[in-house]
Protein backbone atom coordinates (compact mmCIF):
# COMPACT_ATOMS: atom_id res chain seq x y z
CA UNK A 1 0.00 0.00 0.00
CA UNK A 2 1.12 3.68 -1.21
CA UNK A 3 -0.15 6.95 0.20
CA UNK A 4 0.75 10.27 -0.94
CA UNK A 5 0.64 13.32 1.20
CA UNK A 6 -0.36 16.43 -0.37
CA UNK A 7 0.89 19.82 0.97
CA UNK A 8 -0.48 22.82 -0.44
CA UNK A 9 0.65 26.75 -0.04
CA UNK A 10 2.33 28.05 2.85
CA UNK A 11 3.03 24.47 4.28
CA UNK A 12 7.16 25.38 3.63
CA UNK A 13 6.99 27.62 5.93
CA UNK A 14 6.09 25.57 8.80
CA UNK A 15 7.92 26.32 11.39
CA UNK A 16 8.56 30.25 10.45
CA UNK A 17 5.00 30.75 9.62
CA UNK A 18 2.66 32.00 12.46
CA UNK A 19 4.09 30.16 14.80
CA UNK A 20 1.93 30.29 17.61
CA UNK A 21 -0.74 28.94 15.33
CA UNK A 22 1.21 26.08 13.68
CA UNK A 23 3.98 25.61 16.17
CA UNK A 24 7.50 25.66 15.28
CA UNK A 25 8.29 22.52 13.57
CA UNK A 26 9.18 22.26 10.22
CA UNK A 27 7.77 20.58 6.60
CA UNK A 28 10.72 18.11 7.20
CA UNK A 29 9.60 16.86 10.87
CA UNK A 30 6.16 16.08 9.21
CA UNK A 31 7.50 14.61 6.47
CA UNK A 32 10.11 12.21 9.03
CA UNK A 33 6.73 11.78 11.00
CA UNK A 34 4.79 10.19 8.32
CA UNK A 35 7.78 8.21 7.39
CA UNK A 36 7.88 6.96 10.95
CA UNK A 37 4.34 5.76 10.85
CA UNK A 38 4.36 4.92 7.29
CA UNK A 39 7.28 2.07 8.42
CA UNK A 40 5.34 1.21 11.46
CA UNK A 41 2.11 0.35 9.72
CA UNK A 42 4.10 -1.56 6.78
CA UNK A 43 2.89 0.99 4.24
CA UNK A 44 4.89 3.46 2.47
CA UNK A 45 4.66 6.98 2.03
CA UNK A 46 5.50 9.74 -0.82
CA UNK A 47 4.71 13.73 -0.45
CA UNK A 48 4.90 16.69 -2.49
CA UNK A 49 4.48 20.62 -1.49
CA UNK A 50 3.68 22.98 -4.13
CA UNK A 51 2.26 26.80 -3.92
CA UNK A 52 0.68 26.73 -6.90
CA UNK A 53 -2.90 25.33 -7.04
CA UNK A 54 -1.88 23.43 -10.60
CA UNK A 55 0.93 22.18 -9.50
CA UNK A 56 -1.02 20.50 -6.89
CA UNK A 57 -4.15 19.52 -9.40
CA UNK A 58 -0.86 17.66 -11.63
CA UNK A 59 0.31 15.95 -8.83
CA UNK A 60 -2.56 14.63 -7.45
CA UNK A 61 -3.39 13.10 -11.44
CA UNK A 62 0.01 11.53 -11.88
CA UNK A 63 0.33 10.22 -8.43
CA UNK A 64 -2.54 8.72 -8.70
CA UNK A 65 -1.68 5.63 -10.84
CA UNK A 66 0.77 4.45 -8.52
CA UNK A 67 -1.01 5.14 -4.92
CA UNK A 68 -3.73 4.12 -2.66
CA UNK A 69 -5.04 7.19 -0.98
CA UNK A 70 -4.00 10.71 -0.12
CA UNK A 71 -3.50 12.26 2.66
CA UNK A 72 -4.18 15.89 1.95
CA UNK A 73 -3.28 19.56 3.49
CA UNK A 74 -4.38 21.48 1.02
CA UNK A 75 -4.02 25.11 3.00
CA UNK A 76 -6.04 27.65 1.68
CA UNK A 77 -7.61 25.66 -1.36
CA UNK A 78 -8.90 23.84 1.39
CA UNK A 79 -11.22 26.59 1.34
CA UNK A 80 -11.10 27.77 -3.00
CA UNK A 81 -10.05 25.42 -4.87
CA UNK A 82 -12.68 23.25 -6.89
CA UNK A 83 -9.84 22.20 -9.18
CA UNK A 84 -8.95 20.29 -6.47
CA UNK A 85 -11.61 18.61 -5.78
CA UNK A 86 -12.35 17.66 -9.13
CA UNK A 87 -8.72 16.16 -9.55
CA UNK A 88 -9.21 14.05 -6.46
CA UNK A 89 -12.79 13.18 -6.97
CA UNK A 90 -11.82 12.67 -10.66
CA UNK A 91 -9.26 9.99 -9.70
CA UNK A 92 -11.10 8.44 -7.39
CA UNK A 93 -8.69 7.39 -4.82
CA UNK A 94 -9.84 7.86 -1.36
CA UNK A 95 -8.48 10.80 1.33
CA UNK A 96 -8.14 12.10 4.54
CA UNK A 97 -8.48 15.87 4.54
CA UNK A 98 -6.09 17.10 7.75
CA UNK A 99 -5.39 21.04 9.12
CA UNK A 100 -3.01 21.48 11.79
CA UNK A 101 -5.24 24.11 13.19
CA UNK A 102 -8.91 23.47 13.96
CA UNK A 103 -10.57 25.63 11.59
CA UNK A 104 -13.81 25.97 12.87
CA UNK A 105 -12.14 27.52 15.52
CA UNK A 106 -10.77 30.41 13.13
CA UNK A 107 -11.93 33.06 10.59
CA UNK A 108 -15.66 32.31 8.79
CA UNK A 109 -14.33 31.90 5.71
CA UNK A 110 -11.95 28.77 6.86
CA UNK A 111 -14.95 27.19 7.70
CA UNK A 112 -15.90 25.91 4.22
CA UNK A 113 -13.88 23.18 2.48
CA UNK A 114 -14.16 22.22 -1.08
CA UNK A 115 -12.41 19.06 -0.11
CA UNK A 116 -14.45 17.57 2.96
CA UNK A 117 -17.15 16.67 1.10
CA UNK A 118 -15.47 13.84 -0.66
CA UNK A 119 -13.03 13.21 1.67
CA UNK A 120 -13.30 10.05 3.66
CA UNK A 121 -12.92 12.10 6.97
CA UNK A 122 -11.69 15.15 8.38
CA UNK A 123 -8.50 15.88 11.09
CA UNK A 124 -8.28 19.39 11.91
CA UNK A 125 -6.56 20.90 14.96
CA UNK A 126 -4.36 18.18 16.39
CA UNK A 127 -1.24 20.58 15.59
CA UNK A 128 1.59 18.24 13.28
CA UNK A 129 0.00 15.26 15.11
CA UNK A 130 -3.03 15.45 12.45
CA UNK A 131 -1.01 14.09 9.97
CA UNK A 132 0.02 10.88 11.32
CA UNK A 133 -3.52 10.52 12.81
CA UNK A 134 -5.12 11.21 9.27
CA UNK A 135 -2.51 8.39 8.00
CA UNK A 136 -3.52 5.89 10.03
CA UNK A 137 -7.45 6.42 9.32
CA UNK A 138 -6.74 6.43 6.02
CA UNK A 139 -5.02 3.22 6.18
CA UNK A 140 -7.28 1.69 8.46
CA UNK A 141 -9.83 2.37 5.97
CA UNK A 142 -8.27 1.10 2.91
CA UNK A 143 -7.47 -2.80 4.91
CA UNK A 144 -10.88 -1.99 6.49
CA UNK A 145 -10.04 -2.59 9.83
CA UNK A 146 -11.09 0.83 11.24
CA UNK A 147 -13.54 0.01 14.16
CA UNK A 148 -17.05 -0.43 13.31
CA UNK A 149 -19.22 2.14 13.78
CA UNK A 150 -16.17 4.51 14.22
C1 LIG B 1 -4.38 24.97 7.40
C2 LIG B 1 -5.59 25.87 7.67
C3 LIG B 1 -5.90 26.74 6.47
O1 LIG B 1 -7.04 27.55 6.74
C4 LIG B 1 -4.72 27.64 6.18
O2 LIG B 1 -4.97 28.41 5.03
C5 LIG B 1 -3.44 26.88 6.04
C6 LIG B 1 -3.17 25.80 6.99
C7 LIG B 1 -3.98 24.14 8.62
O3 LIG B 1 -3.23 23.19 8.45
O4 LIG B 1 -4.39 24.46 9.76
O5 LIG B 1 -2.60 27.20 5.22
O6 LIG B 1 -4.70 24.08 6.36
Amino acid sequence: MRIAAVHGPNLNLLGLREPEVYGRRTLDDVNAALAGLAAELGVEVEWHQSNHEGALVDFVQQAAPRVDGFVVNAGAYTHTSIALRDALAGVARPYVEVHISNVFARERFRHRSYLAGNAVGVVSGFGLNSYPLGLRALVEHLRGTAVPGA
